[in-house]
């Protein structure tokens, strides 16, 4: 979906809202609600003019759109998603070309009604044609895995805004950290649930978006280990974000180098190390509440005996989730394959890590992040 695709479906679900709010307050003849009504019926025919259908599917805490997580409106219309799914069970909404303002008052009235009932069944009675309303179907596993599986690709979407809006010289949107914290919050409800799924998720690799992908899988298996370690929610919330971000200052870096294909020169190698500090540089403009991102940013590559960069001042301390995501930011990047590189089997990452214990890695941590692979794997 385009750019503006997306903009049109998220307007035409706020003008659903608009419409239902206009009929709770309106009769049904006044001019308000019919106008609303008239406004998402064109916008619907605007939109389906171009596409086969339209759905809006509603799981657990996220609304996507044509398989697409909506963040924004999964946070602001969480009422409604909640009553679609728990009162009206209603697993989704479909719209199709030839809609009529006739089937689009119906459907407002019927989500007015608030009552529960056999949504698909009322469709179908009312020869709704264009609109189908889709019953839930999923089993909990099969939720779980939607949800985590949908938040990891929004989360994809938000940085990659982040980093767009970072290189045009805009500063961090806090809106889009919020909605970026509302996704990873949401895998890691998940991953609590099933811990085996931050494997899983990790595994979701993309050789055109490297970068982008390896910023969530770091995250991903921080949860991991976080969970594993029985780490309090509060915690694990905050680690999320600290580790999605552990690489935000390579948007600052040119791209040449950071993509570079064979050994970098001296210059290279000492402008790719200044990401650390750039990423806490762009991380400290956002409000006090998010200092830990900084943190982890700036020391991710600093290694437990703190001969790492950048370097400094002596006495200084590897705070414990830069030390976690130092283990999984190096595990992701072995493990998976990059640009020029394909990817380095399991066993020979883990005997890397177990050779660097106590030099770049904590050595109780590594311990940890091994058991836990381990224990995972047998639980799959
Ligand atoms: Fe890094
Ligand atoms: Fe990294």
């Amino acid at each position: 979906m385009t750019r503006e695709e997306i903009q049109r479906v998220q307007l035409l679900f706020a003008q659903l809202q608009g419409a239902l709010k206009m009929a709770t307050l309106y009769p049904p003849n006044h001019p308000l609600p019919r106008e609303a009504q008239r406004k998402l019926l064109d916008l619907l025919m605007e939109h389906l003019a171009a596409a086969e259908h339209l759905t809006y599917a509603f799981v657990g805490g996220l609304i996507f759109v044509d398989g697409i997580v909506l963040p924004r409106e999964s946070l602001v219309y969480q009422r409604f998603s909640q009553f679609c799914q728990e009162q009206a069970r209603i697993g989704s909404l479909t719209f199709f070309p030839g809609i009529a303002a006739g089937e689009v008052e119906a459907l407002v009235q019927f989500l007015n009604q608030s009552q529960q009932g056999d949504a698909a069944a009322w469709a179908v009675q009312k020869g709704l044609d264009h609109i189908k309303i889709g019953p839930i179907t999923r089993t909990g596993k099969e939720e779980r895995e939607l949800l985590a599986r949908g938040a990891y690709r929004g989360t994809i979407q938000i940085l990659r805004d982040i980093e767009t809006a970072i290189q045009s010289r805009e500063a961090l949107d806090v809106e889009d950290v919020g909605q970026l914290r509302f996704l990873t919050d949401t895998i890691l409800q998940q991953i609590i649930q099933d811990p085996p799924l931050a494997l899983r998720l990790a595994s979701i690799r993309s050789y055109d978006e490297y970068t982008l992908h390896h910023s969530v899988n770091v995250c991903v298996l921080a949860l991991g280990l976080g969970v594993f370690l029985g780490l309090p929610e509060s915690l694990l919330r905050e680690l999320a974000v600290a580790a999605i971000f552990h690489d935000l200052g390579k948007v600052a870096i040119p791209l040449g180098v950071v993509h570079k294909a064979g050994p970098l020169d001296d210059l290279e190698w000492r402008t790719l190390r200044r990401h650390p500090v750039k990423g806490a540089d762009i991380l400290s403009r956002i409000s006090q509440g998010y200092r830990l991102p900084m943190i982890v940013a700036f020391e991710h590559h600093m290694q437990y005996d703190a001969l790492g960069y950048p370097s400094l001042a002596q006495g200084w301390r590897q705070h414990p989730f830069s030390r976690i995501v130092s283990i999984t930011d190096v595990y992701d990047a072995m493990a998976s394959r990059q640009p020029h590189q394909p990817g380095i089997p399991t066993g020979k990452v883990l005997a890397y890590l177990r050779e660097q214990k106590g030099k770049i890695f904590d050595p109780d941590l590594t311990d940890a992040f091994e058991l836990m692979l381990a224990s995972f794997a047998e639980k799959e």
